[in-house]
């Protein structure tokens, strides 16, 4: 809801609301791919690099990303509902409660992002298109399959219940299968699911139904929606507000993040900042590497980084909707975080800031002058594969920074991978 003039913007030390879980802090840590789960076993790897975050002073944690179907998974390095986590995931979310955070998780299904040839798993599509990192094209979901992926999605709600995760994020960005759908680009189904927003929304509004009826108030349900494919032809601003209404209207979120891009077709319009292109190429098979070359410049296409940089996009949305909400994408201090604050969202999502410095929010804490470390160089993107970090991690400066990035800091880097 934005902010009625007069009203005080809460501070972001505050606790705050989503559904029935009350958050310490307003300060939430983004989905980041954890590459932590070789062949989709949770392991101790994973449950310290949550733990990290909460000992760190996040008010929630979100686990990234945990498939709702076994062909939903981008590879098959990646847990997904119905696997036997061998009680592991209660690991996880007791560990991060006894550091005082909340625990979310990330369910969803990634459609032509999904690894075919390494899930052993033809990938699925809105429509037949093209699936590149398993050199695959999808099969268009029948209508049985999207009955049973709805299911899978409150399978994922109720183990995450089980689990003891406060929350799970629902994925319907970055073009994802339900992103897909809701793309006029990606989806050319002529039937009750193709052609018009309605028709492109209806998987999106019957996943989120089936949760809630399913699982009430038990667990918080927040939706990542995108506001902008970042492509040609895709799902823009003008749907996504329409889309966010009908989510609040069917009162299936407790709260929305909006998010840009697509990593099927524009990955680095998510980030922006720098195209790590030879890094990621260097991670890939020869056949992908050499695809790369040819089309790595023209999908890896560079964008420039400012803070809080979906701000204006997100307010769009934040003046359709009364539901909380979170502002992601360059949140690095606090000045960011208060331009948040003082529009009228209620939590601020932190990715690439909380890689670099998992304590960054205690640190902030101490001292509200102290901006994030990272600089929008995107190099942890191609360590997805080998266990997702910040390659400046183990750099400690010399000079504490104060109020903005110094020159020593930007030239003196020491990657550790
Ligand atoms: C290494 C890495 C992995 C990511 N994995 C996911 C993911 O699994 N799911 C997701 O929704 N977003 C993912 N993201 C995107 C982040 O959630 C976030 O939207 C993006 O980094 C922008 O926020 P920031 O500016 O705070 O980093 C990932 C980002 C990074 C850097
Ligand atoms: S590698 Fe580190 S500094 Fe570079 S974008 Fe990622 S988190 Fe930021």
């Amino acid at each position: 809801m934005t902010l009625a003039p007069g009203t005080p913007a809460p501070d972001v030390f505050s606790p705050g609301r989503i559904g029935n879980v009350t958050l310490r802090n307003r300060i939430v840590k983004a989905a980041t791919f954890e590459g932590r789960c070789p062949r989709g076993r949770i392991t101790d790897e994973l449950i310290e690099f949550h733990t990290e975050y909460a000992r760190g002073g996040v008010g929630m944690t979100t686990v990234a990303y945990l498939a709702t179907s076994p062909e939903g998974r981008t590879d098959k390095h990646q847990y997904h509902w119905g696997m036997d986590d061998g009680g592991m995931l209660r690991k996880l979310t007791d560990s991060v409660h006894n550091e005082g955070a909340a625990i979310s998780a990330q369910v969803g299904h990634a459609g032509a992002v999904a690894n075919g040839a390494s899930n052993g798993m033809t990938p699925l599509g809105p429509s037949r298109i093209p699936a590149p990192t398993g050199l695959a094209i999808t099969k268009a979901c029948t209508p049985a399959d999207i009955d049973r992926i709805v299911e899978d999605h409150v399978r994922a709600a109720r183990g995450a219940y089980e689990a003891g995760f406060d929350a799970i994020e629902v994925h319907f960005g970055h073009n994802y299968l339900v992103s897909e759908f809701l793309s006029p680009r990606l989806n050319r189904r002529k039937d009750s699911y193709g052609g018009s927003l309605e028709n492109r929304a209806r998987f999106a509004r019957r996943i989120g139904r089936a949760i809630r009826d399913a699982m009430g108030d038990k667990i918080a349900v927040t939706m990542k929606l995108n506001m902008d494919d970042g492509v040609p032809g895709g799902f823009w601003i003008d749907e996504a507000r329409q889309v966010a209404r009908w989510l609040e209207q069917d009162g299936s979120a407790d709260a929305l993040v909006m998010t840009v891009g697509s990593s099927l077709l524009n990955p680095i319009y998510l980030f922006k900042g720098d195209a790590p292109l030879e890094e990621f190429a260097a991670t890939q098979p020869p056949v992908i590497k050499m695809g790369m070359k040819v089309v790595g410049p023209k999908m890896f296409k560079e964008y420039p980084y400012t803070d809080a940089y979906m701000f204006d996009d997100a307010r769009q949305i934040r003046e359709a909707v009364d539901l909380p909400m979170m502002l992601l994408g360059g949140i690095v201090d606090r000045p960011s975080i208060d331009k948040a604050m003082n529009a009228g969202f209620e939590f601020v999502a932190m990715g690439r800031g909380l890689l670099r410095e998992p304590d960054f929010p205690n640190k902030l804490r101490e001292d509200e002058r102290r901006r994030s470390l990272c600089v929008h160089c995107n190099r942890c993107m191609a360590t997805i594969y080998s266990g997702s970090r910040c390659v400046l991690r183990e750099y400690v400066p010399p000079i504490p920074p104060r109020g903005g990035h110094d020159t020593l800091q930007a030239t003196s880097l020491t990657p550790q991978v």
